[in-house]
C-alpha cells in the first residue's frame, strides 16, 4: 500500500499522499490541503517546500551528488563539450553526432544581435554593471522578436527563441563588457565553438590578431558546465515562477539573471574575490577574518561558504579546486590570494563555527580565482555564471510549461493592523 501522511488538527485526521521520486526522495503532497482544512503551510525561504517534480537534475546535498538527467557532474564536467551539456539539459538525453552537429550549427547561425542593440548598448553609462546591462538586453530580445512573446506558439516558435537566447547570451555579455570600457566590439565568427567565440568576443582587439589559448578553453568549458543547471535554487525558481504567468522566455530569463546577481547567490563569485583582495590588503590576518564571520554582530559572511542544500561539501567545489591548481600552472600565474583562499579553506573546515553548520566552500570560492587567471574582469563574474546557467533555466522553463504547471502564487499569513477605519488628514 503506498505510503500516506496523516496530519491532525483538533478532533480531525486528514490524510495526504506521499510522492516517492525515481531516487527515492518523499514529499507530502499537500495541493488539497488548504481546500480540505482550511490551512496552508508556512515555510519561509521554502527551506522544506518542493515547488514542482522534475526529471532535469538530481542533486544530494547530504552525499554531494549532482547529476544531470541522470549523469554524473564529474563524468560530464571531464569529458563533455558545454553544448552538449546544454542539449542534454534541454532535450532529456545527449546528443547523437548528428544532432549536436545540427544544434551547434543552429546556435552559431544565430550568434549575432541586432544592430539597433547598440543603440541600448550606448545608452548604458561608461562602467556600467555588466548583469544589470544583460538582463535589460536580455528581456529587449522580445522586442525584437516580438512572436516570441507568446510562449505557447508551438514547439517550432519555442525551439527557435531557445535557440537564439543560447546563440545570444555570450554575445550580449561580451558586448557589454566592450561597451563598457568604450571598447569597440568584436563580431562573432563562425569558425569558432561556443567557448571559444566568448573568449574571441571578450578579448581581441583590433590591433593584435587573438589565438585562442586551449588551456583557458577548457577551463570556461568546465566551468560552464558546472553551472549549468542546479535544480530549483533563487534565480531558477525565478525563472519558473515568471514563466509560470505565461511571460515569454526572454523575460522570464532575464528574471532569472536578476535573481543570480545577488551576493547569496550567483553575485557570491565577485563578492569572494572582493573580500579575498580585501583580506590581502589588510595584511592578510586570516583569524581575525574568520572570526568576523563568526561574530554574530558583525554583518560579515565568509563569502563562498555554505550552501544551502550541500551540507557536506559541494561536487563543483571539489572539481573546481584540482581545475583552479591546473589552470594557474599551466598559465604560469602565481595568484596570491589563492595562498589566502587555501589559507581560510583549511582555518574554516577545522573550526567549530564551520563545521558544526556544515559550512563548506561552494561552487563560487573557487570559481572566481580561475575567471581571474582567464583575464576575466570581477565584474563579468556573474554574468560567466549567468552563461553557464543558461540551458538549465531553460531546461526548467520549459518542463514547467510542458508540464502545464498553475501560476506561481503562494500564500500568507497576514500579521498586519485588523479592520479599522478611514480618518480624515486634519485628525491624524
Ligand atoms: N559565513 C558565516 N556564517 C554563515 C555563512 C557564511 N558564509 N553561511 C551560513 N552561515 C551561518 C548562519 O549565520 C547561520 O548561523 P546560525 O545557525 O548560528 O544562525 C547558519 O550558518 C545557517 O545559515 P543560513 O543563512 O540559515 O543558511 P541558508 O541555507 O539560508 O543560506 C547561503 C545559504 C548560501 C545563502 C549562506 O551560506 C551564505 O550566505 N553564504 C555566503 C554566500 C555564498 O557563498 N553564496 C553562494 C552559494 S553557492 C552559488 C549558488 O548556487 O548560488
Amino acid at each position: 500500500m503506498s505510503e500516506v501522511a496523516k496530519i491532525t488538527l483538533g478532533e480531525e485526521t486528514h490524510e495526504f499522499p506521499v510522492i516517492v521520486g525515481s531516487e527515492n526522495e518523499k514529499a507530502i503532497d499537500i495541493s488539497k490541503l488548504r481546500g480540505s482544512t482550511g490551512y496552508v503551510t508556512i515555510d519561509p525561504g521554502f527551506k522544506n517546500t518542493g515547488s514542482t517534480t522534475s526529471g532535469i537534475t538530481f542533486l544530494n546535498g547530504e552525499e554531494g551528488i549532482l547529476r544531470y538527467r541522470g549523469y554524473p557532474i564529474e563524468q560530464l564536467a571531464e569529458q563533455a563539450s558545454f553544448i552538449e551539456v546544454a542539449y542534454l539539459l534541454i532535450n532529456g538525453d545527449l546528443p547523437t553526432k548528428s544532432e549536436l552537429e545540427s544544434f551547434e550549427n543552429e546556435i552559431t547561425r544565430h550568434t549575432m544581435v541586432h544592430e539597433d542593440m547598440k543603440g541600448l548598448l550606448r545608452a548604458f553609462p561608461a562602467g556600467a554593471h555588466p548583469m544589470g546591462v544583460a538582463a535589460s538586453l536580455i528581456v529587449s530580445l522580445s522586442t525584437f522578436y516580438p512572436e516570441s512573446q507568446d510562449p505557447n506558439r508551438g514547439k517550432e516558435a519555442m525551439d527557435l527563441s531557445i535557440i537564439r537566447l543560447l546563440a545570444k547570451l555570450p554575445t550580449i555579455a561580451a558586448w557589454s563588457h566592450k561597451f563598457s570600457e568604450r571598447h569597440p566590439v568584436v563580431y562573432p565568427k563562425n569558425k569558432y565553438n561556443y567557448v571559444e567565440n566568448f573568449l574571441s568576443m571578450m578579448f581581441e582587439v583590433p590591433t593584435e590578431e587573438y589565438k585562442i589559448d586551449p588551456v583557458v578553453a577548457k577551463a570556461l568549458n568546465t566551468l560552464l558546465i558546472l553551472h549549468a543547471d542546479h535544480e530549483q535554487n533563487c534565480s531558477t525558481s525565478t525563472v519558473r515562477v515568471v514563466g509560470s504567468s505565461h511571460a515569454n522566455l526572454y523575460a522570464s530569463v532575464a528574471a532569472g539573471i536578476s535573481a543570480l546577481w545577488g551576493p547569496l547567490h550567483g553575485g557570491a563569485n565577485q563578492a569572494v574575490i572582493e573580500m579575498l583582495e580585501a583580506i590581502k590588503a589588510d595584511g592578510g590576518d586570516i583569524d581575525k577574518w574568520i572570526n568576523k564571520a563568526k561574530d554574530k554582530e558583525d554583518p560579515f559572511r565568509l563569502m563562498g561558504f555554505g550552501h544551502r542544500v550541500y551540507k557536506n561539501f559541494d561536487p563543483r567545489a571539489t572539481i573546481i579546486k584540482k581545475e583552479c591548481d591546473e589552470v594557474l600552472k599551466a598559465l604560469g600565474i602565481n595568484d596570491p590570494v589563492l595562498e589566502i583562499a587555501k589559507k581560510i579553506e583549511k582555518v574554516a573546515l577545522e573550526d567549530e563555527y564551520f563545521v558544526k553548520r556544515g559550512l563548506y566552500p561552494n561552487v563560487d570560492f573557487y570559481s572566481g580565482i580561475i575567471y581571474r587567471a582567464i583575464g576575466i574582469p570581477t565584474e563579468m563574474f556573474t554574468v560567466m555564471f549567468a552563461i553557464g546557467r543558461l540551458p538549465g533555466w531553460i531546461a526548467q522553463w520549459k518542463e514547467m510549461l510542458e508540464d502545464k504547471a498553475p501560476i506561481g502564487r503562494p500564500r500568507q499569513i497576514y500579521t498586519g493592523a485588523t479592520v479599522r477605519d478611514y480618518t480624515d488628514i486634519a485628525n491624524r
